[in-house]
């Protein structure tokens, strides 16, 4: 089987290297991939939101089926162009996709289906978004409606950054479009979780918990990022929560879409907040998670291959229950200095290899090549993803592996997988 892999960050990286396990498949083209991706897949250049000229690709190279990381190419209906041409595509339709390209939509489909969720207005009227966040209990949450690459969201502590972040989103118009309208939520209080799925519209099959690290700095300081780092699986999510998660949240999302005639298939990605009235829904993401992916497929004993083609049939349901490494993974992320506002790139990296050796794998997201070097090239470079039977062990591991690897102006967090640890009795002995 030929597969297309839309993409070109750690995510796809981390997908591509599941997918080469897999004796289904053939050959992996990358669109446009990167520069650690050209190691393991062709990379082809066709930017992830050209949808015409990706189907071209497909048809033309007889792709069986085209697997879509990002969330643009999905909001733009990438899917629906490739079922249109009669070309395999894992995915969810555009309208099914905007779970998560529209935060209004998608909180008004909680409220109307009682899936959990912080208590939230809806604004497109400054006067009259002004006038409420002025009174509103704080901290405040300020979403921008649309796709903000992760940034759109605000949390003001007191009133007056209330009243600026409204007129940043909506007049200044810093997510340009995305904040014509907006939603301002209760803050919620807990750890987050995230939680993945495979479906196809019918079965959800959940994938293991893990946890993003967004703030750019230690101690979750700074502002949020992509994802600074992830490890699976989270340590106090018992499987009395996952069974709530999964019949209170995920199947009533799935079955919900299905009745507005939304049917989704692909990676339903829910942001959980863990509080103490329960698991609730901060964001729905329609694809999976970076940099969560590359944390948890490397847990992965099943075929992905086997499960993409088993959604895209509809046939999730007869397919083998899920197997997963009895052990623990975590991936810190290297960015660049000034990540995520202003990232420095063009600098050379020294120390990337293959690290499989220390059970290490690295999943590029922004590198190039330059000759024999390699060079920065984007806010997150590269992600270190370590597994070990346990989640100490994983994070020493991949903070060693971290030693080997040096650019100009490299930050990353020193402290992935802490939170979860310092719950675990055997952490620190
Ligand atoms: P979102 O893109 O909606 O997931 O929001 C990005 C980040 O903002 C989340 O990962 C949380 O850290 C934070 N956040 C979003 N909504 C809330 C909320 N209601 N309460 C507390 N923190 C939130
Ligand atoms: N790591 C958060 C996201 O993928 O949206």
């Amino acid at each position: 089987m030929k597969i297309l892999v839309v993409g070109g960050g750690g995510r796809e990286h981390a997908i591509i290297w599941k997918l080469k396990q897999s004796s289904l498949v053939s050959k992996i083209f990358a669109a446009p991939g990167n520069a650690g991706i050209s190691l393991i897949a062709e990379s082809v250049d066709i930017k992830a939101d050209n949808i015409n000229g990706l189907a071209d690709f497909a048809k033309k190279n007889n792709i069986d089926l085209t697997v879509v990381g990002p969330e643009l190419p999905l909001t733009l209906g990438i899917v629906d162009e490739f079922n249109q041409r009669d070309l395999r595509i894992f995915g969810p339709t555009q309208l099914a996709a905007e779970i998560e390209g529209s935060k209004v939509f998608a909180k008004e489909f909680m409220r109307k289906y009682h899936i959990p969720t912080a208590p939230y207005q809806i604004f497109s009227d400054l006067t009259e978004a002004t006038k409420f966040v002025k009174s509103a209990a704080l901290p405040v949450v300020i979403k921008a409606s649309g796709l903000a690459a992760g940034k759109g969201v605000v949390i003001a502590h007191n009133q007056e950054e209330a009243v600026q972040a409204v007129e940043r989103i909506m007049v200044q118009k810093v997510f340009g479009e995305a904040g014509t309208s907006i939603v301002v939520e209760n803050f919620l209080e807990g750890q987050e979780v995230s939680v993945m799925a495979f479906t196809d519209g019918k079965t959800v099959k959940m994938m293991l918990p893990s946890q993003d690290h967004k703030r750019v700095g230690d101690g979750d300081t700074g502002p949020n990022t992509g994802g600074m780092g992830a490890y699976c699986p989270v340590n106090f999510m018992d499987d009395i929560t996952l069974k709530t998660i999964k019949e209170h949240i995920l199947e009533p999302t799935i079955y919900g879409l299905e009745r507005e005639g939304r049917n989704y298939k692909g990676v339903l990605y829910a942001g959980l907040m863990m509080t103490p009235a329960g698991p609730k829904v901060m964001e729905f993401n329609c694809r999976f998670g970076d940099p969560e992916t590359q944390a948890v497929l490397p847990l992965l004993k099943s075929d992905l291959a086997d499960i993409f083609i088993a959604i895209v049939d509809g046939n999730l349901s007869i397919i083998d229950e899920l197997e997963w490494e009895q052990k623990a993974a975590v991936c810190v992320i290297l960015a660049s200095k000034g990540y995520p506002d202003k990232p420095e790139i063009g600098r050379r990296i020294f120390g990337l290899r293959d690290y499989s050796d220390m059970d290490s794998m690295l999943y590029h997201s922004g590198t190039r090549r330059e000759g024999k070097n390699w060079i920065t090239a984007g806010g997150r470079v590269v992600g270190v993803t370590s597994v070990e039977n346990d989640l100490p062990s994983a994070i020493s591991r991949a903070y060693n592996v971290i030693e080997n690897i040096k650019f100009d102006g490299m930050i990353y967090r020193t402290d992935i997988g802490l939170k979860s640890a310092a719950m675990n009795r055997s952490y620190g002995g």
